[in-house]
């Protein structure tokens, strides 16, 4: 009974205090007054729970964090255990601790990087950051000192930082905030994702590396540090590259002794149906940057594995770089924690598995939503792409679309390029059928709107 009047003025007072991402309050209030934000309450396995007791699907709503789902019991434990053994002490001035020494042993054989060494992180904007002062320090300390730039991907996200900013070939994620970081370049995407036929993905990625190699060539190879790139790109549509593109940037990395950063922010930790991204390519990198999955989100952390190659010249001039949670010991219990359940519940496989189910769910809704032009599925990540061209006020119907998925109890993240709008759907790992079906199912009624 008490529930909702204790919402509604915590609706204002979250609107009059609290910073949100991608959400335009006046808008929203306009269109439906009072609605918005909306308040979760709680959470279990797959499902959020609302203020209003109202149980929705979250596929997207983690950010691609949440791998074991919410609330497991297991996590909760570790974490308090860990926090009355010790809670915090930094890796600094000669001190370390069993936690994170288990974790990284852990990682150790499961990344795809050769003999990796670990340094930790709060996200993935910082592991992306701390991977480009490991380039770049890496190449002035084997005397070029000029390779500086790093080349990205048109249509690639890497963080919200400057230099993580200056990464990321999306510009609506990167406008209006002055001069980002210097010296990062952008090379095409293997394909842009949206309406593009399939027939011509041979085309787009033969080209995208051949004006990658012409990128480099012209710029001067020297000059150039390293290339990043994130197995599958999600920003606009899932884009899923083929073999011969990702083995070719590894092979023009290695022909111009550039290094390769492979952003596993998103795709790692079982999301695309193998345990890393990478793995899908057979590809490893020499610097590979981690966050979300690791820890499931239950705390926030990140990683980033440098090969024991490119780690020699670290070996007697440590890297100066402090960051005061690196390897916190509350994060290493969670991620372990995590990934205990990840191993136990078979989660990587079950993602694999349900790869088809899903597909055959976006693909039957193709049938009653005629504007879905594209759909895009590799693992428990997939979006979909509808064509709005012809839609007057594109911005007010990816609003009701979102609204009406929210009301069928459907978590699914929604955004729009130009005249593509997309929905990205991906839910926690240990989904089954029919959460995917019921899921899908709401999504249509969501896209019906449009
Ligand atoms: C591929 C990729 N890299 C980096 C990031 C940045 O991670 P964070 O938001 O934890 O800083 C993200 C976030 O979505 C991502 O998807």
């Amino acid at each position: 009974m008490q529930t909702k009047p204790v919402e509604s003025s915590k609706r204002a007072t979250a609107k009059k205090y609290v910073r949100h991402f991608l959400a335009d309050f006046a808008a929203l209030e306009r269109d439906y007054p009072g609605g918005y934000p909306k308040m979760i309450a709680s959470a279990e396995g797959a499902y959020v729970i609302d203020a209003d007791g109202r149980r929705l699907l979250d596929a997207g709503s983690h950010l691609g964090a949440c791998q074991v789902g919410h609330g497991r019991a297991e996590i909760a434990s570790r974490i308090a255990e860990q926090v009355l053994k010790l809670e915090f002490i930094a890796l600094d001035a000669g001190l370390s601790h069993v936690y994170v020494a288990e974790l990284a042993e852990r990682l150790a054989p499961l990344v795809a990087c050769d003999e990796p060494i670990f340094s930790f992180t709060n996200s993935g904007s910082e592991s992306n950051e701390l991977a480009f002062k490991i380039a770049r320090t890496y190449h002035a300390r084997r005397g070029e000192p000029a390779r500086t730039k790093v080349i990205s991907r048109i249509g690639s996200y890497h963080g919200s930082t400057i230099a993580t900013s200056a990464a990321t070939g999306v510009l609506a994620f990167k406008s209006g905030f002055g001069p980002l970081a210097a010296d990062f370049l952008h090379a095409p995407a293997p394909y842009p994702g949206g309406n593009v036929d399939n027939k011509d993905r041979d085309t787009w990625w033969r080209a995208a590396l051949a004006d990658t190699e012409a990128l480099i060539e012209r710029e001067d190879p020297k000059t150039i540090a390293a290339i990043i790139a994130e197995p599958i790109a999600i920003p606009q549509a899932v884009k899923i590259p083929t073999l011969e593109y990702f083995t070719g940037l590894r092979k023009l990395c290695d022909r111009y002794g550039l290094l390769l950063i492979v952003d596993e922010v998103v795709c790692g930790f079982g999301r695309t149906g193998k345990m890393f991204g990478a793995e899908h390519f057979g590809v490893r990198g020499d610097i590979v940057s981690y966050a979300k999955g690791l820890t499931s989100g239950y705390v926030p952390m990140g990683a980033v594995a440098v090969s024991g190659r490119v780690n020699e010249v670290f070996k007697e001039v440590p890297l100066l770089h402090l960051n005061t949670y690196a390897g916190h010991p509350v994060a290493c219990a969670a991620a372990m924690a995590a990934l205990d359940i990840m191993e136990k519940e078979r989660l990587v496989e079950n993602a694999a598995a349900m790869e088809p189910i899903l597909r055959t769910e976006l693909e039957r809704i193709q049938q009653s939503v005629p504007r879905i032009r594209e759909i895009s599925v590799i693992g428990l990540l997939s979006s979909i792409v509808c064509d709005i061209s012809d839609l007057p006020n594109p911005d007010a119907a990816l609003r009701k679309a979102r609204k009406e998925a929210y009301d069928q109890g459907l978590l699914v993240r929604f955004g729009r390029d130009g005249n593509n709008l997309s929905a990205h759907f991906y839910p926690p790992l240990l989904v089954g059928n029919k959460d995917i079906e019921d899921g899908v199912r709401s999504l249509e009624a969501a896209l019906r709107t449009l």
